[in-house]
């Protein structure tokens, strides 16, 4: 048990390093509080009109949940990979370093589930890539990934992560509840708006 608390702990560690935040300062993008939705992700990213620093902040968020879960199944198994997952999401969500006030969590999800179980993270972005393409908004596309997801698990063959998968789902609709309502009332950005 100490040696999953660890783990979920260096996950955390590792989820909380906020990419976005970092590469928009390097590279003088301003703060991203200040910009669109005033998230730290690679879509709000987009929005300051950099491309190069949104495929960067989506590589390395995502580059992040994988490290985690290959550093901890490397180190102490299965069961610490999911607890490092875990914890990078939860550190990505609630960085101690920006008062908690963190991501929602796309890119690391993605990343994670990528190398928690391959099928499940190359069909959650296929799911992602295909509601982007048809409906051009960001939010949306995470939460059509997010809740396939769970039944891409138990379907490939990955049923023992169900529940952890669950807890990730949640997450992400619990992170992105401002998205929702704009989704609902018809008044979400689509991506690489300014708005
Ligand atoms: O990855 C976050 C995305 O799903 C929504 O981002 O900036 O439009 O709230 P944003």
């Amino acid at each position: 048990i100490e040696m999953i608390l660890f783990w979920a702990l260096a996950g955390y560690v590792i989820g909380s390093i906020a990419f976005g935040m970092l590469l928009a300062r390097l590279m003088g993008l301003g703060n991203l509080r200040d910009i669109g939705s005033g998230n730290i992700g690679a879509t709000n990213v987009l929005r300051t009109g950099n491309k190069k620093a949104a495929a960067l902040t989506l590589l390395l968020d995502g580059a992040k949940g994988a490290v985690a879960v290959l550093l901890a199944r490397a180190f102490a198994g299965e069961d610490a990979a999911q607890a490092a997952a875990l914890g990078a999401m939860i550190g990505h969500c609630y960085p101690v370093w920006l008062g908690f006030r963190g991501g929602k969590g796309v890119a690391t999800f993605l990343g994670l589930m990528l190398a928690l179980a391959w099928p499940v993270g190359l069909a959650c972005c296929a799911v992602w890539l295909i509601t982007a393409a048809v409906s051009r908004i960001s939010s949306l596309s995470a939460l059509a990934a997010a809740a396939s997801s769970t039944f891409l698990l138990v379907f490939l063959g990955y049923g023992e992560m169900l529940l952890l998968g669950i807890a990730l789902t949640l997450l992400i609709f619990w992170r992105h509840r401002d998205n929702i309502r704009r989704i609902r009332s018809g008044t979400e950005s689509r991506i690489g708006q300014k708005g």
